[in-house]
């Protein structure tokens, strides 16, 4: 049975796999033999800091397959909130119930220089084939030529997808995704934002992506949710089919929906509220 922890719990209570291994740090828990789940479901989630309340009685639901981004401007508790589901956060108050293997991507790779890649890939794992399953999973990335160098040698797009790497050989039911891409040039964010959307397409994780840039969340998500006055404030239904094309009239539309919600005035491209790091303008 799986180890269920009164904030944060795996969902459903998944029948316990004898050639499946529990994910590391997860004792007791086994994800369904056909790998199937109920995605995440939040309720109620308040979290603050010194006093200050950054979050507060908040509920999500991530359908299993489903790519959800989470907008909202800067400060608003946007990590906050993927650190929670991601289990990261010791303290949040209310109910988390996540899938059994979870793997997260933050805007840094967080390589470690003094390991090689393939090294990288699979810190922290368990079982045998260490190698292998690494190179396959920077093959998924298309980097498996890169598995002997060393962090330091990678370009920063090169080195993101390492990070992807990293979770994607983790076999993750749900991918928690903060702002991965916005440290890269336009080009390669485009690109790392297509490698992610085959990735999803292939493995159909659930996904939530925190990202400032209106457009990726457009391009890539089912869903965008906004974060404002320390809840979920708006939802929009991204009802675009893929591959989507900017200039899609309801991509448009969408956008503009979603810079008015972010407090961005769309025809002038400026920010009219203050504090604010959402869409293009300023990505
Ligand atoms: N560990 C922490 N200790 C104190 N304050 C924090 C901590 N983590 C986040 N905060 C505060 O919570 C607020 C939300 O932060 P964060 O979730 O990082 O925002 P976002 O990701 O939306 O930019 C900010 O005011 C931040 O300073
Ligand atoms: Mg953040």
């Amino acid at each position: 049975m799986p180890r269920l922890l009164s904030k944060h719990a795996a969902v459903p209570p998944p029948p316990v796999s004898a050639d499946r291994p529990s994910a590391p740090g997860a004792p007791g828990r086994a994800p369904a033999p056909d790998g199937t789940h109920n995605g995440v479901r939040v309720r109620g989630l308040s979290r603050g800091f010194d006093g200050r309340a950054v979050l507060e009685n908040l509920d999500l639901d991530i359908a299993p397959g489903e790519f959800v981004a989470l907008l909202g401007p800067s400060g608003s508790g946007k990590s906050t909130l993927l650190r929670a589901v991601g289990g990261l956060d010791g303290d949040p108050d209310g109910r988390i119930a996540v899938p059994e293997r979870v793997a997260t991507v933050f805007q840094e790779h967080r390589l470690l220089p003094w390991e090689r890649v393939w090294k990288n890939v699979t810190l922290g794992l368990g079982g045998g084939l260490l190698r292998e399953r690494a190179v396959a999973a920077l093959g998924e990335v298309g980097l498996a030529d890169r598995a002997d160098a060393w962090p330091g040698t990678l370009s920063g797009g090169e080195a993101q997808r390492v990070a992807l790497g990293r979770a994607l050989v983790r076999t993750p039911q749900l991918l928690l995704l903060d702002e991965p891409f916005a440290a890269l040039d336009a080009l390669t964010r485009l690109k790392a934002q297509q490698l992610v959307e085959r990735l999803w397409e292939q493995h159909r994780p659930s996904v939530l992506l925190v990202t400032h840039d209106v457009e990726e969340a457009l391009l890539l998500a089912d869903r965008a949710v906004l974060l404002g006055d320390r809840t979920l404030s708006q939802e929009f239904v991204v009802d675009i089919p893929r591959p989507r094309p900017l200039d899609h009239p309801r991509f448009v539309e969408l956008r503009r929906q979603l810079l008015l919600g972010l407090g961005v005035d769309p025809d002038a491209g400026t920010a009219t509220a203050q504090n604010t790091d959402s869409g293009k303008a300023s990505s």
